[in-house]
């Protein structure tokens, strides 16, 4: 017999896009209305590089937030290769922020100011160590000789595997894992390691780029994000690790807002907006695995044990029901269009 209604301890987002001003203020009830914390992405058009800046961040986000909501943002710093060990002192001192994100520059959305020569980082990363201070890596090189579908399995031969045997014990996140080079790596490597995992690369493979849920060629903006929707091998793989239960494994949603227009272009911007249904969306996945009984540690266990932060103790809810989700949502003064707009969603949290 199948479940019809999951009730588990409220779940967090580790890794998410809120943006800042009118379009912070569109997005963030979105997400607070599902987690009941959030690991907030700093890769703002002028990145979060202090901890000043991330309390000031952090003040906006909550000075936003609806007044019937209760939300905890879990501030991050964007490493550049001027950050200074005394940063990550101020940084560890704060309370507030807890991790640093390393974007390798040219990777993605506002990583121009990220880093081009991880050697240069070598200071900043012994005291991380010394303080376990988090690293989450956006893990893709960004090499123009490499194909864009290898560039996670290239970083992690290159790039994260001379890393953490200069710094075993630096605490590190894999995030957005997308391939199974990635769930391989996690699963054997030894120290502190764990991966934040999206609904989308769970859910679709690459076909799902050039082909609509009915067959039909053309190309779909709104399943672009970075890393790029891999081969179906690689969505099982994805799909294997978190049905596995193994606790290095965590909900990211990476839920990046972009306004329909920055979308539909003809250089459209990358990331999924999922965050108006993200645990929905995790349950089609789980379920697809057989493994709504996993979902739980994934969604709100494993993360805050990682982080060495408190579990929530507010439960919530999640029934099977049909409904489907809006077209587009108010973005500023404009509309997002969020992934699967307009379709049928099998599961509806209460409340
Ligand atoms: C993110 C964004 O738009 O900020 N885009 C994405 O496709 N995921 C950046 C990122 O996390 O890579
Ligand atoms: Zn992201």
């Amino acid at each position: 017999m199948s479940t019809n209604t999951l009730t588990i301890t409220q779940p967090d987002d580790w890794h998410l896009h809120l943006r800042d001003g009118a379009a912070l203020a569109s997005v963030l009830p979105h997400s607070a209305a599902q987690f009941a914390r959030a690991v907030v992405m700093p890769n703002l058009k002028t990145p979060i590089t202090t901890t000043e800046q991330a309390i000031g961040y952090r003040q906006r986000i909550l000075a936003t937030l609806p007044g019937h909501l209760m939300f905890e943002p879990i501030m991050t710093l964007y490493l550049t290769e001027t950050t200074a060990p005394k940063e990550i002192d101020a940084a560890s001192k704060s309370g507030v922020v807890r991790a640093v994100k390393l974007y390798p520059a040219g990777a993605t959305t506002h990583s121009e100011s990220g880093v081009t020569d991880l050697g240069r980082c070598a200071r900043v990363f012994e005291k991380m160590q010394q303080l376990e201070m988090p690293l989450l890596v956006h893990g893709e090189v960004t090499h123009a000789e490499v194909d864009v579908f290898d560039r996670e399995r290239v970083f992690i031969d290159d790039v994260l595997i001379p890393l953490r045997r200069n710094f075993p014990a630096l605490k590190i996140v894999f995030e957005h894992i997308t391939t199974r080079d990635a769930v391989d790596y996690v699963q054997a490597a030894d120290g502190a390691i764990g991966a934040t995992v999206t609904a989308h690369h769970l859910l679709f493979n690459r076909n799902s780029l050039f082909i609509d849920g009915g067959g039909r060629p053309g190309m779909r903006p709104h399943h672009y994000c970075l890393p790029v929707l891999k081969r179906e091998t690689h969505r099982c793989a994805l799909l294997a690790a978190v049905a596995s239960g193994n606790s290095r494994f965590f909900l990211g949603t990476d839920s990046a807002p972009h306004a329909k227009g920055d979308k539909e272009a003809a250089c459209g911007c990358a990331g999924c907006f999922t965050a108006a249904s993200a645990l929905e969306l995790y349950l089609e996945a789980f379920e697809e695995a057989n493994a709504l009984d996993r979902f739980e540690a994934f969604a709100s266990f494993n993360g805050p044990d990682f982080y060495g932060l408190p579990r929530n103790t507010r439960r919530i809810t999640l029934q099977r029901a049909n409904w489907i989700l809006p077209a587009e949502f108010p973005y500023a003064d404009k509309t997002i269009v969020p992934l699967r707009a307009g379709e049928t969603l099998r599961w509806k949290l209460q409340g």
